[in-house]
């Protein structure tokens, strides 16, 4: 039905039967499908683009338009690069369908978007070890604990950090084929952790492609507020893909993705050179920072 600002569009009764009827055949073409939920859910993204299409009365200019927008992103999509997922992203829809799928999760601490970013063997790295590995930023000190929804230790849990440097890339956009600004370790027998990483910095989601294209189109930002991104699994437990962002980063509201959750916006401190760190590490005269984030795992459902 159109609705909004398509409202003025005249459309006849009879063109109005037209369409109506051509959504019921379409939908009643998926009526033998054996597999109850490919039927639902074909059914329903029949009723939703239709909706959309009868909504904006598009033109065939415009459809021709989005044949090429998502050829495009098929064309620039690889091993490496995924623009359909950083399609749903920028819609909003990775963080919709994260939602949905982690509503019962009591006080278990939040999950937001993967991102491309991630690699899988990363280093392993001790206790209060330098995840950076080199690259350039700010020192940052990160400490906290894994713990389950009753408050108990999590021991040995896999923590994987990865982010950015201070250019606002990854290892993998850098043409040296280096591995730096990532790496995993293990929870104590407490459940704490504790290691070195960098001050995270905001940087743009790649924009040389269609996605990129669709931002400028709608003068949106392709930045994201700057994090530095978790997973932590341990045997149980469900696994656990999120961030933790900047407190007072002006980019928390203007997240590209829509990523952010309040409960992951952490506090960060901020030291002089001249300061000992936590763990006495002599940092050559750096400065560096330092926060805290405590991680709390819901059951893995499939376990209860
Ligand atoms: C990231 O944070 O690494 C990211 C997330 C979504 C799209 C692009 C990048
Ligand atoms: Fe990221």
């Amino acid at each position: 039905m159109p609705q909004g600002m398509f409202d003025d569009i005249a459309v006849s009764p009879t063109q109005m039967r037209r369409e109506e009827d051509l959504v019921q055949r379409v939908l009643r073409s998926f009526d033998g499908t054996p597999n109850p939920r490919t039927k639902a859910i074909m059914q329903a993204v029949t009723r939703h683009l239709h909706a959309l299409v009868r909504e904006v009365r598009l033109t065939e200019a415009e459809w021709e338009t989005a044949v090429k927008f998502l050829t495009d992103a098929g064309h620039i999509t690889d091993a490496r690069r995924q623009e359909f997922i950083l399609l749903s992203d920028v819609l909003g829809l990775s963080m919709q369908t994260i939602a949905i799928n982690n509503q019962e999760l009591e006080n278990a601490t939040e999950a937001t978007v993967f991102g491309p970013f991630f690699v899988d063997n990363s280093p392993c790295i001790d206790l209060g070890g330098d995840i950076s590995g080199g690259a350039s930023g700010k020192a940052a000190y990160i400490e906290g604990s894994v713990v389950d929804t009753e408050g108990n230790p999590v021991p040995g849990a896999r923590i994987e950090a990865w982010e950015a440097d201070d250019t606002g890339l990854y290892d993998v956009q850098h043409a040296d084929g280096g591995t730096y600004g990532r790496a995993h370790m293990f929870a104590d027998e407490h459940g704490q952790f504790r290691f070195w990483g960098l001050y995270p910095t905001p940087y743009p989601i790649p924009d040389d492609g269609p996605v990129g294209r669709l931002l400028r189109a709608v003068d949106r930002s392709p930045y994201r507020a700057a994090h530095l991104h978790f997973m932590v699994t341990a045997p149980g437990w469900r696994t656990l893909v999120t961030h933790i962002f900047v407190a007072n980063d002006p980019l928390l509201a203007a997240d590209s993705v829509f990523g952010v959750k309040a409960s992951l916006v952490k506090e960060w401190t901020h030291h002089e050179a001249s300061e000992t760190t936590p763990d006495g590490r002599d940092l050559h005269g750096r400065p560096w920072a330092r926060t805290r984030f405590d991680i709390v795992l819901a059951p893995d459902a499939s376990m209860r």
